[in-house]
């Protein structure tokens, strides 16, 4: 049985947060950053995302006890002008010192218009739209950046270069945080991201063949090949420029590694050195906030209702298909099969934390 057809197990998100406190907290994670970790993973799992949710914690601790992720870092944030920080995550989790630069960024926005933070020595940080969530938490609009270890090909080539380094933004729409008009745009530039190819591999699901080529440069559907080959950028060049784009701005400009250095967060073999970069804006700068919350409204309705192509029953807005299923996913709980459950108490057996209360 494939695990898409496997039973589900649904967990509660606060249990899933309590679990992968837990977990981190017994690995050496301090009580406030395990905090911040397990709301952006859990997130991820709320959203449908569940490449990149709770079930990276074995990976992400397995970096731990190799000694390539310092679990106890505390990031350093220093001001380079009003509006601009720089964040040094040293070599801690990605998702707190890329929540530190965004709450700086965010402040500096709500005075200045604008804040920027620029993140290096950080670690993979998951899915980018909790960062654009923070942002909107506060009524920001956000840009959202971060470099990655090599997947895609600069167009052309056949090596693997540049990251699947997500390209993510927000603003705020019609209701306050969370509601279903929030503009959230989070996109990896392949064709798709290279965590639905590890969770095919786990579960044992062949992919679609315009996804990755093997190492021979040819189109496959199996996962473990498709790891070994390279993803396929989105839009052929134009995907491969975005790639480069996330690497300039994530990379080159944070003094953290780029141009192919990033390491896989799946290689417990040495630090990752990733960068981020963040920016907040204020969307009541031009107009008033009220009148800017009824243009993204307009903008949405004229979206969602327009004319419909031959077959297609719903149009949606992004990040909408993700809201609708975290609306879900809260009444329901997160869905998980057997095999990550197991891996999940695994992790909480080897700190004596308390397994998954089903
Ligand atoms: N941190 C990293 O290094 C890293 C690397 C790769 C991917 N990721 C994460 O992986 C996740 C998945 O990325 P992805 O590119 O596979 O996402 P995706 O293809 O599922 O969605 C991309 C965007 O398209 C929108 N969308 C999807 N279907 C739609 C439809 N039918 N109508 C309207 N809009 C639609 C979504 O709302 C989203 O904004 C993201 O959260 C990303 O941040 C992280």
């Amino acid at each position: 049985m494939s695990e898409e057809s496997a039973p589900k197990i649904f967990v509660p998100a606060n249990e899933a947060r309590r679990l992968v406190q837990d977990i981190l907290k017994g690995n050496g994670v301090s009580p406030d950053h395990a905090a911040i970790i397990a709301r952006c993973l859990v997130a991820a799992d709320l959203r449908g995302v569940d490449t990149h949710g709770m079930n990276r914690i074995p990976s992400y601790m397995e970096r731990i006890r190799q000694g390539v992720l310092n679990a106890g870092a505390q990031p350093e944030l220093k001001h380079v002008t009003p509006v601009v920080v720089q964040v040094d995550g040293r070599n801690g989790f990605g998702f707190v010192a890329a929540h530190m630069g965004m709450q700086a960024a965010i402040e500096a926005a709500k005075v200045y218009g604008i804040g920027l933070a620029s993140v290096k020595h950080s670690n993979h940080f998951g899915m980018s739209a909790w960062v654009v969530q923070q942002a909107l938490d506060d009524n920001m609009m956000s840009l959202v950046f971060t470099n990655s270890s090599p997947a895609l090909p600069a167009w052309g080539g056949k090596e693997k270069l540049m990251g699947v380094s997500p390209i993510a933004c927000g603003a705020p729409g019609k209701g306050k945080g969370g509601d279903m008009e929030n503009f959230i745009l989070d996109m990896a530039p392949s064709v798709a991201a290279r965590g639905k190819i590890y969770k095919a591999k786990r579960r044992g699901e062949k992919i679609p063949l315009d996804w990755a080529l093997d190492s021979e440069g040819r189109p496959t559907d199996d996962p473990e090949a498709a790891l070994g080959g390279v993803m396929l950028p989105m839009g052929g060049p134009k995907g491969s420029a975005l790639a480069i784009m996330m690497d300039v701005f994530s990379g080159v400009l944070s003094g953290s590694a780029f141009a192919g250095h990033v390491t896989n967060p799946y290689d417990p073999s040495r630090p990752a050195d990733v960068g981020h970069f963040l920016v907040a804006v204020k969307p009541d700068l031009f107009i008033g906030l009220d009148e800017f919350r009824d243009r993204m409204e307009y903008l949405y309705r004229r979206v969602v209702g327009s004319e419909k192509a031959a077959g297609v029953e719903r149009i949606y807005f992004p990040g909408e298909i993700e809201q609708l299923t975290q609306r879900e996913r809260e009444r329901s709980g997160i869905p998980l099969v057997r095999a990550e459950v197991d891996a999940l108490n695994e992790e909480a057996r080897r700190v004596g934390a308390a397994e998954l209360k089903l």
